[in-house]
């Protein structure tokens, strides 16, 4: 299977199914000397946890972190950092039907098409499970990024259509909130939308919203490898993202150019914005304001409801998915969002660090 890489110095390679012994990462290019323990990654990849409430899968798993790499006396060493969670609730029963059919909405079809058969327990390298891989690299990248100032921030903007208010945004109440929101008035309202549709056996989407603070303008190559492209392709990677933004994306296209730019100003002498329509990126590269960035996320496409589909014979037939699936899959993924976000961003950091003669020869003058 090709493509289970993402970045260039700060690079990281997840492997794993779902059912199958563990899921994990390996980790280049984290440089030596940084404090690294495994409550450092937990504390991400808890947040990540299936059970946690009745809005996420009642699976019930540890997802418990174990380091095999790249870590002496407690900091990195410069090599490999690989990173083991063990599986620990299998019921592959529960998808013995799924074997003969095709899930609406999953990537059951696809997967037989492209390689001939599939691991059917539980989706195999298509499940939200592989998402543990990024959480755990991710955890290095904010612990780096986090020493430079650098901050990412991500929760759920909306679930169904019910959205935050910004006039009651309450940043300590994400880590707080079962759905990651940051508006506890909305939070109500999409639990009882939640709570409506788990009666119908039906599901959600939404919309996570992530934040950089703290950037440096520069960074980001202005071509192929742009911020905005890289951090598209990191968040349209992660299973079951339908749309990207940056800034004010979409809204973009119905306004004038007058409306949309953002003026330059100088505050205490610097060159800033007075608004931030780009969301933090011209020409793909940084421009030092906040990067906002939007992702919107599909309902779960495994429904208890009755469908329509096809079996491996070619016949039309009903169905009932069984099995333990989220209800919504924001609160979830919101870690995941943040994760990629930041991987993308020191990686993109660190391709930076040759981009001028003046700071290479700085550099190893010092050396
Ligand atoms: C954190 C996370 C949890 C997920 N949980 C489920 C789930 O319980 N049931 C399900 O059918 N899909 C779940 N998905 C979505 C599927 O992985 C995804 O829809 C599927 O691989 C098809 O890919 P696509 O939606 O990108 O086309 C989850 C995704 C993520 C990121």
């Amino acid at each position: 299977m090709a493509g289970s890489g993402f970045g260039n110095i700060f690079r990281i390679n997840t492997w794993g199914e779902s059912h199958g012994k563990g899921v994990g990462v390996v980790v280049d290019g984290v440089p030596a000397g940084l404090e690294l323990c495994e409550e450092d990654i937990q504390r991400y990849l808890n947040r990540r946890k299936p059970g946690q409430s009745v809005y996420t899968t009642p699976r019930k798993e540890d997802d418990t972190v174990e380091i095999l790499s790249g870590v002496f006396e407690g900091k990195t060493t410069g090599t490999p950092v690989s990173m083991i969670v063990y599986n620990t609730s299998q019921r592959s029963k529960d998808y013995s039907e799924i074997k003969e059919y095709y899930r609406p909405g999953h990537a059951d079809y696809t997967f037989d098409q492209k390689y001939g058969f599939r691991d059917y327990t539980g989706g195999g390298r298509s499940s939200g499970r592989e998402t543990i891989g990024r959480v755990a690299g991710g955890a290095i990248a904010c612990k780096i990024l986090e020493q430079m100032g650098i901050e990412v921030c991500a929760y759920t903007k909306q679930i169904g259509d019910i959205e935050i208010e910004y006039d009651n945004f309450d940043k300590e109440y994400i880590s707080k909130s079962t759905l990651s929101m940051p508006d506890k008035e909305a939070e109500v309202k999409a639990k009882e939308y939640l709570e409506s549709l788990i009666a119908q056996k039906n599901s959600s989407g939404g919309i996570i919203e992530c934040i950089v603070k703290g950037m440096k303008p520069g960074i980001g190559e202005p071509v192929f490898d742009k911020l905005d492209a890289c951090l598209a392709k990191a968040i349209m990677s992660i299973g079951a993202v339908k749309g990207f933004e940056i800034g004010i994306g979409f809204e973009a296209a119905k306004m004038t150019g007058y409306d949309n730019n953002d003026s330059f100003v100088m505050r205490d002498g610097k060159v800033t914005k007075k608004t931030n329509n780009a969301g933090g990126i011209l020409g793909g590269i940084s421009d030092g304001s906040d990067i906002v960035l939007r992702a919107a996320i599909k309902p779960t496409p495994s429904i208890a409801s009755i469908q329509n589909t096809v079996n491996r014979s070619g016949e039309d037939i009903e169905i009932s998915i069984k099995g333990r699936h989220d209800p919504v899959i924001v609160p979830r993924a919101v870690v995941v969002v943040e994760a990629m976000t930041a991987v993308t961003i020191l990686d993109l950091l660190l391709v930076n660090m040759a981009s001028r003669l003046d700071r290479i020869i700085d550099f190893y003058k010092i050396y």
